[in-house]
């Protein structure tokens, strides 16, 4: 029996599916088990994976898992998990960890590595890059009109889609790959106004972007729920992608045996979340 935790997420939901589909058995974890629905197979267990107490039927007779890193901290979850007889945990973590300057953001995500890789636990990090994801925050603006207003238009990263991340986390609970630090990009270098126009052809309608000022940024980020050191390390980190091309890395063709999705094939799986020439 394999536990996913974050499994209502972009990436846990597909570790899931994907589990599945390789025929293994699965039980997840959520807060809130009547509000999402999962597939009929998947035991489905109520914790909360900062209140360890609520953890140990969870984790009873689960031999390895895919856990969500919570930023307050994993040390309960690895307690109980320990005593549990856990053999392999695979970790989402973040490629910023890898960074020489990792920011506030690379910083949590190293504490985590850290209390994993101090529990004794095998382990394995997949550390993905930016999801594509994070683009269907342009949704209702896109739904709304032709213009999305945002700050680095010209900032390229490598996206990853979460099939892909959680792709590799899939091979490595199946193949057991301990010990392994999995840094997971797409597969081009993306700036946002690239992305932008990467919508604008599938949705078959024109997309502007409407680049804003700094302070209009950090309000944007304040309003999320960043903390200011955090906003300060995104505005530092964004502001050294402008310009320059992401590095794209061959992890996902090298871990599952098939290349990555690009954003092209991403957005032409969301197109409806994006609206359509018609709307
Ligand atoms: N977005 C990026 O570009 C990026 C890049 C690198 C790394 N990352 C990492 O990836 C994470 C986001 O992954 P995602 O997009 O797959 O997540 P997501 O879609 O935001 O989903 C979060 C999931 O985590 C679960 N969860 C959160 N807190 C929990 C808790 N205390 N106890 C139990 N479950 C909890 C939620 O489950 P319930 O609500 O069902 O309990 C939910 O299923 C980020 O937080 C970051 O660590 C993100």
């Amino acid at each position: 029996m394999i536990l996913v935790t974050g499994a209502g997420g972009n990436v846990g939901s597909n570790v899931v599916r994907q589990l599945l589909e390789e025929g293994e058995k699965v039980r997840v974890i959520t807060r809130n088990p009547s509000g999402q629905a999962f597939p009929d197979q998947v035991e489905v267990a109520t914790g909360d994976l900062t209140r360890p107490e609520t953890l140990t039927e969870a984790l009873s007779g689960i031999e390895r898992a895919f856990l969500f890193p919570v930023l307050r901290g994993v040390d309960g979850f690895l307690d109980v998990a320990e005593r549990a007889g856990l053999r392999h945990l695979v970790m989402l973590s973040s490629i910023s960890v890898t960074w020489s300057v990792p920011g506030w953001v690379g910083e949590a995500h190293l504490r985590l590595e850290r209390s994993v890789q101090a529990s004794g636990l095998p382990w394995t990090f997949v550390r993905p890059d930016g999801f594509t994801t994070n683009d269907l925050v342009w949704a209702s603006q896109i739904i709304d009109g032709e213009v999305v207003r945002g700050r680095y238009g010209d900032a390229a990263t490598a996206p990853v889609d979460p099939r892909d991340i959680a792709a590799v986390a899939v091979r490595s609970l199946l193949d057991g790959r301990t010990g392994e630090g999995y840094s997971v990009t797409g597969p081009q270098s993306l700036t946002q106004i690239d992305r932008l126009g990467i919508i604008a052809e599938a949705i078959g309608r024109p997309l502007r972007w409407q680049e804003q000022s700094e302070d209009w940024f950090r309000d944007e980020m304040a309003r999320l729920g960043m903390p200011a050191q955090g906003i300060d390390d995104y505005v530092d980190a964004l502001t050294a992608r402008v310009g320059k091309t992401a590095e794209v890395l061959p992890t996902v063709e090298h871990v599952t045996g098939r290349p990555p999705f690009t954003y092209a094939q991403w957005v032409a799986d969301h197109t409806a979340a994006f609206g359509t020439a018609s709307t």
